[in-house]
């Protein structure tokens, strides 16, 4: 098999760059290891910045999201009994986000590349990138119960952070930036309207609690467990419990509880591996870099990645230079970074380490306590959450 862009995964940053593709008529093939249903129905989280909801629109990917996405204009910090709302356009002139699933926005792209895009495979795992600095890279995979080789003008590695590709960048030449952390998110589904209109992310002396939300009608919560937490041991009662209390307030706010419709823990870890090209493969979204899920950033950066990837494509066919492709590492790790620094500052501002002092707890008060009375601070997270420009 043969294509000019070999795409491995197809995950939100592998179905996008395919779409971005198709559009300016460059053919690609994507190889996804898992089944459809399994990619569509992964839970995720699903803050869209207002860059990621401009390129699906201009992907023609938009449709049911500007039907269905629930435009919010700020969020909650909740901490020592007191809510404080965060006014995105109020502070950013005009941004807001969208709340739309990970897993509604897979599904649209999914459609849209059946119906018209290049071959998207589905049980096809990559199985080695071959020839990263020769002309034209291979992917080995295997599809069907066969082995084959897709030959490729460029092999993109979309396959997130257990993915195949990072393995023919030589130690050599990349670097990895790591952090993990000694907590977890207990994440519950549930068919109960919201409890607030607006996300809630709440500091507890107990730890960190967050209110979401995937529709009208079905909430989206998170509590903070330690790390290597088996979901089963928590009884649905339990997590209410532990959410009532964290999620508490001074005044008369409920927390309205429903039927718990999935749960699960996701681990969390910051990562960034540099560079991002080696030859003529290239990393986006989670191959390359893992955000802890506070600054709700991953899927944004998966977005920001392939945008600048697709135009890098795009340029070097009209003009013959690949002087975009060569800086497709530096442009998109500047943002990458920025938003590595703002997950992480969420991260320790909200929750709760094993070896926290009342010292930490009080300059967490305080670091809280100036967002909100400084408007300043108050901008420079609206600004961050609300995101950044490609090309900061
Ligand atoms: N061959 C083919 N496909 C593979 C292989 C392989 N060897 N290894 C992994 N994959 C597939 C996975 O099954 C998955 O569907 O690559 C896909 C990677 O998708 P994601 O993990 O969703 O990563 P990405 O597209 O970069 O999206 C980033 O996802 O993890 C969240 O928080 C993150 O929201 C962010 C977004
Ligand atoms: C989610 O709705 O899943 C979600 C929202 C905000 C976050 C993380 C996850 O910061």
């Amino acid at each position: 098999m043969r294509t000019t862009v070999g795409i491995i995964g197809a995950g939100p940053a592998g179905l996008l760059l395919a779409r971005l593709l198709h559009g300016a008529g460059i053919d690609s093939v994507v190889l996804e290891s898992r089944d459809r249903a399994y990619v569509e129905h992964r839970q995720r989280a699903g803050i869209l910045e207002q860059g990621t909801v401009d390129a699906l629109r201009a992907a023609g990917a938009g449709a049911r999201m500007d039907r269905e996405g629930l435009r919010h204009d700020g969020i909650e910090l909740r901490f020592a009994g007191r809510r404080h709302r965060v006014d995105f356009p109020g502070l950013t002139g005009g941004r807001s986000v969208t709340v739309y699933a990970q897993t509604e926005v897979c599904k649209d792209l999914i459609a849209l590349q059946l119906a018209e895009g290049g071959p998207l495979l589905f049980e096809a795992e990559a199985l080695a990138v071959e020839g990263a600095v020769s002309g034209r890279p291979r992917v080995r995979f295997r599809h069907a119960g066969r082995e084959d080789v897709l030959e490729c003008a460029y092999v993109v590695g979309c396959d997130g952070f257990r993915g195949v590709t990072r393995g023919v960048f030589p130690a050599s030449s990349s670097r990895v930036y790591e952090r993990t952390y000694p907590y977890a998110w207990l994440g519950i589904l549930a068919d109960v309207a919201p409890s607030h209109d607006e996300l809630v992310y709440a500091r507890h002396d107990r730890g960190f609690a967050l209110l979401s939300m995937r529709s009208p009608s079905v909430s989206r919560l998170y509590l903070q467990v330690p790390a290597g937490t088996d979901a089963g041991d928590w009884s649905d009662e339990a997590v209410w419990d532990e959410l009532e209390r964290r999620l508490a307030t001074d005044d008369d706010w409920r927390l309205e509880r429903g039927p718990v419709t999935q749960k699960s823990v996701t681990p969390m870890r910051s990562f960034v591996h540099e560079p991002m090209r080696h030859g003529r493969v290239l990393l986006a979204g989670d191959a390359a870099h893992i955000v802890p899920p506070t600054g709700a950033k991953g899927l944004n950066l998966a977005v920001g990645d392939v945008v600048t990837l697709a135009r890098a494509l795009v340029h070097e066919r009209d003009t013959g230079s690949p002087d975009l492709v060569e800086t497709y590492s530096a442009t998109c790790l500047r943002r990458v970074w920025q938003a590595e620094r703002f997950s992480y500052d969420m991260t320790t501002l909200l929750h709760r380490g094993p070896a926290d002092t009342p010292f930490d707890a009080r300059l967490q008060l305080a670091r809280l306590g100036r967002i909100v009375s400084h408007r300043g601070a108050e901008t420079d997270l609206a600004e961050a959450y609300t995101g950044f420009p490609l090309d900061a």
